[in-house]
């Protein structure tokens, strides 16, 4: 082994969410991935009300076993609209299917808004990737309330918008269009924002094979991970004809520990504010060469095999909190499970 290799340090994030079946499968991938350090947690009202998403947070946080991670609640309404939530996706608490264990992890007492802006000034400028993954209304607001966190913030890879489909109306995509001011405040702020969007994110499908691998893990992470994508499969059928559900969130985390796994391009991008149909659209300029001040990329194609491989080491490298055994290492789990035995 050559001792002069440097190894890379973690990146840190902060997740900012709204559980949700796929914000789960982030947070699990966030906390399972030895290349990110998981700074924090927060919540937003989104797929459901800001309780319930909470308390879901928590719960996942509970069953993957995070400890010394701050979890705090933020906005319960976007800045200028109505609650819009998304029960035909996520059911009636956010997040359907398994049952939910008692949390362990004690919620901070701090506004999101409020530990995003403490994490952010705390740290070494440039070091800390905001990734939210639902509307950006905390993100929007720790932006205006301490302007400094702008330059000090290394990009916000957020999962949101689509440059070419909608799924919330023909052209806005539901993070977007639920928060439209709140979207427009974060990508016309200075920081780099990359867009890990639907054209990217519907080609992140929970294939039966997928399903199947994470199932065989057979510990309890990846169980509760397995009753998820049961319930996201029924609904993503019922609510918009799709034969696998796209698992949407987990795209910006895999973006973070590898790029390679997630290609982009750089254009500018901008929310649309006025349009009676169009509100919310993320209106992307393909037209080259993107201008030198651009600081908006867009997600363009998935590595579906790579990302996958991400999602189930991290499952496996979780292991079994609950549990006195220990997981045996990603790969040597990984080759049981092909039945390449070393
Ligand atoms: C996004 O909307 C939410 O329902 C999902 O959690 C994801 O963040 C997909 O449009
Ligand atoms: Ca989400």
């Amino acid at each position: 082994m050559d001792s002069h290799r440097t190894v890379a340090a973690p990146k840190k994030i902060i997740l900012d969410c709204d559980p949700g079946h796929d914000d789960a499968v982030a947070l699990l991938l966030a906390h399972g991935n030895p290349d990110i350090d998981l700074l924090a947690v927060t919540t937003v009202v989104g797929n459901q009300t800001l309780e319930k998403v909470t308390r879901n947070a928590l719960a996942v946080g509970t069953i993957a076993g995070i400890t010394g991670v701050p979890f705090a609640a933020g906005c319960a309404r976007p800045l200028v609209r109505t609650i819009e939530t998304a029960p035909e996706i996520h059911g009636e608490s956010g997040m359907d299917g398994p049952e939910l264990p008692e949390s362990t992890i004690e919620l901070d007492p701090r506004h999101a808004v409020d530990l995003i802006i403490d994490t952010i000034m705390a740290h070494e400028p440039g070091t800390i990737t905001l990734v939210p993954t639902a509307g950006l209304t905390n993100i929007a607001l720790a932006a205006r309330k301490e302007p400094k966190i702008v330059e000090r913030v290394k990009e916000v890879v957020l999962m949101g918008g689509g440059y070419h489909t909608g799924n919330w109306s023909a052209v806005a995509e539901f993070n977007i269009i639920i928060d439209p001011e709140a979207a427009h405040i974060v990508f016309n702020e200075k920081w780099p924002v990359v867009m890990v969007g639907l054209d990217l994110t519907h080609q992140a499908l929970a294939t039966p094979e997928v399903v199947s691998r994470i199932a065989a893990l057979d510990t309890a992470p990846a169980r509760f991970v397995r009753e998820l994508m049961d319930f996201f499969a029924a609904a993503y059928k019922d609510a918009q004809g799709f034969d696998y559900p796209p698992v949407h969130d987990p795209c910006a985390v895999a973006y973070v520990i590898d790029p390679s796994v997630v290609k982009t391009r750089k254009v500018p991008v901008n929310i649309e504010l006025q349009g009676t149909l169009t509100l919310g659209m993320t209106v992307a300029d393909f037209r080259a060469p993107a201008p030198k001040d651009c600081t908006t990329s867009v997600a363009t194609e998935l590595d579906h095999e790579r990302f996958w491989d991400l999602v189930t080491d991290a499952l496996v490298r979780i292991g079994d909190p609950q549990a006195s055994t220990s997981s045996p290492e990603p790969t040597q789990r990984k080759d049981a499970l092909t039945g390449s035995a070393q």
